[in-house]
Formats: structure tokens, sequence, C-alpha cells
């Protein structure tokens, strides 16, 4: 996620103008910030853009009731895990996780870049049996201990039942990579592969394994700081993309998307679905055989959603996100509290009317939790375990990292 509220806007506005007069042949920054002031009334004035702001504001929302919460636990000792992928065969969730308070320090997504935060660049990777409730950190073979470990998105390709690469998205200092890890089904470690970097992962977000080499990657920004970010940000550019990534190939696949960010794909690949948080977008995409991405439909949501998962035996994937953004980027600013960030997660299900009637819509979105920031905060992905009937919530800046409920009737 990458919301944003921009407090003291005013004051730096009004600090420039008095100095416009003697300045403004000599200062540089003077211009881009005239621009920027006529754009963001432009845009002010738009509907569009009125609209998506009350959505990443949370201003329509009211209060938040918790809705499906009953009976859910939170899984001790773990804080902030963003990302969850079950691998359903063995009912082992793949997770990783940091430390709440030292996200707000050193987060780049929401462009926090304090290099010297304390408790930061030490994450975790865990799995979580979903039988037993049990989790283990695992030891990562090979990755220099010296080396940063600031998770964020994951995906697994599986080479064989057993045998699974796992991509990660890792903010190191030196820059954001893709470490490559593999398992298999029964170690007790996860092996250390390799670090990708690309001139085109710029802001890396989440990932689509697709095979042991090759991946769709987000980018949730264009600029990862600086004037440019602060417009790219607070105007809502469409400036951010998906990347197709392969050894031989490397490229952007889909294009002009304002603020990608989680991915999800199902089983074959064949349907992507890519939340764009800004504004409550969800673009659903299909792979050409190229590689690009084409889309196929464009659904607004009612709040910010962030990361969406798969849920293999209905075929349904399920999105995550923040219903009051602006009450949750003031905790994230505030040092020393806790972030409560009111969430909720839906369902988004092929409408079965669509078969027969163009003019139906083609998927149908439900709601399958919601909570007030109490017990799931900043939720970020719900995974689906529907065997064992377990349904795992991610979050990305709480000291309740992870929550296990069960899976609502309505889901
Ligand atoms: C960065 O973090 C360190 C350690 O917590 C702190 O001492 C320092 O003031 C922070 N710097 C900024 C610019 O916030």
């Amino acid at each position: 996620m990458a919301v944003k509220e921009t407090p003291g806007t005013k004051a730096s506005a009004k600090k420039q103008s008095s100095k416009a007069s003697k300045a403004a042949s000599t200062s540089p920054g003077l211009a881009t910030k005239i621009i920027v002031a006529i754009l963001v009334l432009t845009a002010a004035l738009s509907y569009n853009f009125l609209r998506n702001a009350i959505i990443d504001l949370g201003l329509l929302l009211g209060d938040v009731q918790p809705l499906n919460t009953e009976g859910c636990e939170v899984v001790k000792g773990l804080e902030t895990c963003e990302d969850i992928h079950i691998h359903h065969e063995s009912g082992l969730a793949f997770t990783t996780c940091g430390h709440a308070e030292s996200r707000k320090s050193w987060f780049p997504p929401i462009g926090t870049v304090n290099t010297s935060a304390e408790n930061a660049f030490k994450d975790i990777f865990v799995i979580y049996d979903v039988k037993s409730g049990k989790y283990e950190v695992m030891d990562l073979i090979g990755l220099p201990a010296d080396a940063d470990r600031v998770f964020h998105g994951l995906d697994i390709y599986e080479r064989s039942p057993t045998e699974l690469t796992i991509f990660a998205v890792n903010h190191r200092r030196s820059g954001s990579v893709i470490e490559v890890l593999e398992y298999t089904i029964g170690d007790k470690a996860v092996q250390y592969k390799e670090t990708i970097k690309h001139d085109l992962i710029i802001t890396p977000n989440d990932i689509v394994a697709l095979g042991p080499r090759s991946f769709y990657v987000s980018n949730d920004h264009r600029h990862k700081t600086g004037t440019m970010r602060e417009i790219e940000e607070t105007l809502r550019r469409p400036w951010s993309n998906v990347i197709f990534y392969s050894p031989e190939n490397t490229f952007v696949a889909f294009d002009n998307v304002v603020s990608a960010n989680g991915m999800a794909a199902n089983k074959d690949r064949s349907l992507i679905i890519l939340s764009a948080c800004h504004g409550g977008s969800v673009h659903v995409l299909r792979p050409r055989e190229d590689h690009t991405l084409e889309q196929q439909d464009h659904i607004k949501l009612d709040f910010y959603n962030d990361n969406p998962s798969y849920e293999p035996e209905t075929g349904d994937f399920f999105i995550g996100g923040h219903v009051q953004p602006l009450k949750m980027m003031h905790d994230i600013h505030t040092p020393g509290k806790p972030v409560a960030g009111p969430s909720k997660i839906v369902k988004l299900h092929k409408n079965p009317l669509a078969e027969t009637s163009a003019a139906a819509p083609r998927y149908l979105v439900s709601t399958v939790l919601v909570d007030n920031g109490q017990l799931i905060s900043t939720g970020t992905v719900a995974a689906i375990d529907r065997k064992r009937g377990v349904m795992l919530v991610g979050t990305a800046f709480s000291e309740k990292g992870l929550v296990r409920c069960p899976v609502p009737h309505s889901a």
C-alpha cells in the first residue's frame, strides 16, 4: 500500500509565495511548485479526482463496525506479515514478517526512508502450518548475513508438487530487489538462489511467479523520492506499471496504472488481478502470447484495496485493504503509537448472469470481514484455506502481524 496525507502543505505553500517576488527568476523549485498548484486545482475540479479522494481518505464510511471477526485469533510473536501464500497441497502458508515500529522509519513504498531506522532490515521468513497453527522462522541459507531484509510481496512457483521457487520483494537500503529462494516441502530451511535487479524494477511491490526464473512484478511508483514522487502521489498520476521479467527479456507488460500494488493470479496464470489502491481500482488482466497484459475488466471498490489472493477451490479472489487510510497514516506518522488501521476484506466472484447478459457486470463484490483496527489493523491480504476452514489475514503495519480466522459463511 502507499497512501499519503500531506500535512503542512498550506504552510509551506505560503512560505513559497512570500519568497516568490524576490526569487522567482532564481529558484528552480518554485516553478515546479506553481505548476503543481495549478495542476492540483485543475485535478480537484474533476469529478473522478474528488470521488477517488473520498475513497482514499475514507471520508464517507463513518464508524467501522466489526463483521465476521468472531473466532479470530492473533498468531503470537509475528508483526507486519504483509503478504501470505498458501501452498494448498501441504497446507503450509508462506509469509514474511517485520517490525511494526521500524516500518514507520524504513518502508520505501510509503516513502519512509530513514537508513538508520532501529530494528529494521531484519525481517523474517516464516512458514506457518495451517493445520497445527504452529510456525517456524526459516533460515535463508546462502543469503549474506549482512544483506538487508525488508520483505514485501511474494509469490511461489511450483517446480513440482513439493519443490517450490519463492520470489520475494526486498527493499534493501542499496535498492529494491527480488530475492529468489527455493524450498522443498519438509525441509528445515530455505535456500537462497539469487538476487534479481533490473533497471525497469524500480519500486517493486508484488509478484506473480510464472516460471523458475520469470515473473510479473508491479512497480507502485515511477519515482522513489523527491518532488516528482510528491507530484505522482498527490495528483494520483497513472505512472506505475507491471513488468514482465525473464533473464532473456524484460519489458513493461502493462502501463499507465495509478499506484499498481498487490497482484494475484489463478492457477494456470490465465487471469491476473492487479490491485491499484488509489481510488479503489481493480484491473482484471489477461496475459497475451507475448506476455504483455490486456485489460479485460476494471472494477471500482469503495475502499483502499491492497492485496488480492486467489482461492483455488472456488476460483474466487479475495482482496484486503484499508477503510480509513487517513487515520492509518496519522498513526504511521506518530512514533510509538500502535497503528490502528480499520480493515476490510471483500470477495470478487464471477457473476453467473454475465454468461447470458452482456450488460451484467462480469464480477460481483461482497464483503467478507470488517474490523475497526483493534484486532485486525492495516489488513492487506486474506489467504483462504477452504479445506481446513481457515482464513489467514496479513497486515502491513500491525504488531498483530498475522490473524487466523474461521472462513466466514459469506465467503
Ligand atoms: C532515523 O532514525 C534514527 C534511529 O531511530 C533516529 O535517531 C533519527 O533521528 C532518524 N532520522 C530522521 C531524519 O528521522
